[in-house]
């Protein structure tokens, strides 16, 4: 049985050919890429658009977060997990490696960007990829062994709820130099904050790795790499430009993968 449920009526939804249904007959299409539609009825998509995700998609092709993608994976080999979701999977490039590397798990994905949660299914054929919210996750209590969060909306009740007793957490966020050469660049000051606290309520820290290493980016690259950024929307189309006029540039990555377990 699969850890999805209807997010109409909460129960299992069993999969035949191309439809996932209750028992109560909510049905929902699987879609040719393979993905299924579980935000659930009046529920607008929202997350990242086409661009964004095209954007980050040409970056991480591009290699430059592939040591980040590796030091996910060893924290992942010393956890034993049998289900793993990685929620907020954007357009798979993650997932996929991770279907690749743990072969005999078995793998899910969740976005609420639809565009996002196409790419992921094209790519991870073996995964379980969904559209649906990260806070209203349309999985059974207690199903996962692990849950992924890399540079996602932090859903800690939700994890809590979906995760076994003893699952953990493995998440990555960004270090306050992450990408501080090209935030010069584009802004006229810039303040690189201290972290933030990383207690997260239900959860117990296990590890923390950082992963602090330089890229040479030409300008295509810093602009997909400005784009897939959250400040990307924030930032006039002027300072946008000034990416234009670098033809390359040095930046910091830096990140910290932590590893939580459920307390
Ligand atoms: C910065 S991207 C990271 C994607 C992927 N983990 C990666 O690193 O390549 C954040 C992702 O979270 C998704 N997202 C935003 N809000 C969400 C929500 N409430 N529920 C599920 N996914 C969400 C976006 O659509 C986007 O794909
Ligand atoms: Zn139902």
């Amino acid at each position: 049985m699969s850890a999805y449920i209807c997010p109409v009526c909460g129960v299992p939804l069993v999969k035949t050919d191309k439809v996932m249904r209750c028992e109560n007959n909510h049905s929902y299409d699987i879609s040719s890429k393979g993905y299924v539609n579980l935000l659930g009825p009046g529920k607008s998509v929202r997350g990242d658009d086409a661009d964004m995700v095209a954007a980050r998609r040409r970056f991480l092709n591009s290699g430059s977060y592939d040591a980040l993608r590796g030091g996910i994976c060893k924290v992942l080999e010393k956890i034993p997990f049998e289900l793993l979701l990685d929620a907020g999977c954007g357009e798979g490039y993650y997932t996929k490696q991770i279907c690749e590397k743990f072969e005999k798990a078995e793998i899910y994905g969740l976005d609420i960007s639809k565009k996002a949660a196409e790419k992921a299914s094209s790519l991870c054929k073996n995964a379980n990829i969904c559209v649906a919210s990260a806070y209203r996750m349309p999985y059974a209590d207690h199903s996962f062994d692990c849950v992924l969060n890399i540079f996602s909306p932090l859903a800690a009740d939700e994890y809590k709820r979906v995760l076994k007793a003893g699952g953990r957490l493995v998440m990555a966020v960004p270090l306050p130099e992450h990408l501080s050469e090209l935030k010069r660049i584009v802004y006229d000051s810039v303040n690189i904050k201290e972290m933030k606290d990383t207690d997260i309520p239900g959860f117990s820290l296990v590890s923390k790795e950082n992963i602090v290493y330089q890229m040479k980016l030409d300008t295509a690259l810093l602009k997909d790499l400005f784009t897939m950024t959250p400040y990307y929307h924030k930032t006039s189309y002027e300072d946008k430009m000034k990416l234009d006029s670098v033809a390359s540039l040095t930046v910091t990555a830096a990140f910290s993968v932590f590893e939580y377990i459920k307390s």
